[in-house]
């Protein structure tokens, strides 16, 4: 029963739509309605500027943190990798903004600084590196879960390999139009790197 809740509460976090609340709070925008319409960190940086952007990554990170935090905090005995899975869903497809939200990327960094700081570092390596070369943050976090998912494979438990790998997938669909945009040509470029 303690599981269930924490599971519940778990995606409750993950459903707080920060991109949402910084956009119409701070701005009067609502961010599904500019950009790419997603609910992120990215969108909130190229459609209301460097400051809203990164408060909302931020926020976003840490939604993830807590939740994988919760199987302390609760005293469930739960691994913290699967803890922070349900905030995941949450952001993706949030309860409190009619379940269109983000892409999963900065509530899965959160989940992974907490489980394996080592696994998250690699993945910020995969990200910046992938960011610097080709201008897409997109891709980048294509390749950044990739690169987790690659080191969970050879330093990484069983539950961190099998979610990252679960993570790759859920990732790869939720960017399916920004890949179709990237073989067209017509995915937005970062233009400040
Ligand atoms: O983390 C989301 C990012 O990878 C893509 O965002 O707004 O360009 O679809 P967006």
């Amino acid at each position: 029963m303690t599981v269930l809740w924490l599971l519940i509460i778990s995606y409750l976090l993950g459903s707080i739509p920060t991109a949402l609340i910084v956009g119409k709070l701070g701005y009067g925008v609502d961010i599904r309605t500019v950009g790419s319409g997603n609910l992120g960190g990215t969108n909130t940086f190229r459609s209301l500027g460097l400051t809203a952007g990164l408060i909302v990554t931020v926020i976003d990170v840490l939604k993830g943190t807590a939740a994988a935090a919760l199987p302390y905090t609760m005293n469930v005995d739960l691994h913290p990798m699967l803890a922070g899975l349900p905030a995941v869903i949450g952001h993706c497809f949030p309860i409190f903004a009619g379940f269109r939200g983000g892409k999963a990327v900065a509530t899965s960094a959160g989940v992974l600084l907490l489980v394996s700081p080592l696994c998250f570092a690699i993945a910020a390596v995969g990200f910046f590196s992938t960011l610097y070369l080709s201008k897409y943050v997109s891709l980048a976090s294509i390749l950044a879960v990739i690169f987790a998912h690659t080191y969970a494979i050879f330093f990484g438990d069983k539950i961190l390999s099998i979610v990252t790998f679960a993570l790759v997938v859920f990732i790869l669909w939720l960017h399916r139009a920004n890949i179709e945009r990237i073989v067209n040509g017509s995915e937005r470029k970062i233009t400040w790197m």
